[in-house]
């Protein structure tokens, strides 16, 4: 069976990154279990103008499995779990507190530690960061990862494909994380292709 992806989202702005990622994967028919930080519950209320649970029982019925953050009981803690069904970890929209957790090796939910155990068994992890400006810790916790094969990817959608729409730019990114990975897709224009 194919590897699947975990799909981290944090409280940073930009839940639509993560409505669009999983609507995307469905319709890749990769498999993506997820996780979503507490903050993230409310801001994903908030910015897609619905109950979180609405976001969770929708994707739940189209095949994707979610796990509280709180649960370290969860078959993703396991580095054997992870290596065996997964190629790869993507967190977005990444909150700079959990860049800065992970950076810095702190474990306080599934998501940091899913991302801690990705990095000790080489497994391909993405930290879509959304903040502006960064300032001086953010740039060296971004740095501190991407020397060790983690991919700091500060969410900065091109215009030269000439979006039309917030989905355009919002697939772009989206695109990108969905190339590091080495998913064929045609989500968004490639230059001079
Ligand atoms: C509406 C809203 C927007 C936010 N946007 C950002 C953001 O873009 N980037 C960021 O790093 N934090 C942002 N935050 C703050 C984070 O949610 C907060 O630091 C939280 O503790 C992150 O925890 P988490 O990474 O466990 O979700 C935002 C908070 C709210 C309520």
């Amino acid at each position: 069976m194919d590897k699947g992806l975990v799909l981290g989202i944090t409280g940073a702005s930009g839940s639509i990154y993560a409505f669009r990622f999983l609507e995307h994967a469905i319709r890749l028919k990769l498999k993506v279990e997820c996780i979503v930080s507490e903050t993230a519950e409310r801001v994903i209320s908030y910015e897609l103008d619905k109950p979180f649970e609405e976001f969770k029982s929708y994707f739940s019925s189209k095949g994707v499995r979610f796990h509280s953050p709180e649960n370290f009981f969860a078959p993703l803690a396991s580095g054997s779990y992870l290596k065996e069904k997964f190629k790869g970890v993507v967190i977005l929209p990444c909150s700079v507190g959990t860049l800065g957790a992970v950076a810095n090796g702190i474990v306080s939910n599934l998501i940091h530690r899913v991302c801690d155990v990705s990095i000790k068994e080489n497994i391909p992890l993405i930290l879509a960061v959304r903040e502006m400006p960064l300032n001086a810790i953010h740039l060296e916790n971004m740095l501190k990862l991407q020397k060790i094969g983690v991919k700091a990817f500060p969410i900065s959608p091109g215009f030269y494909g000439k979006p039309s729409t917030i989905e355009d730019l919002v697939d772009f990114a989206v695109g990108k994380i969905l190339d590091l990975l080495e998913v064929n897709h045609q989500i968004y224009k490639r230059w001079g292709l």
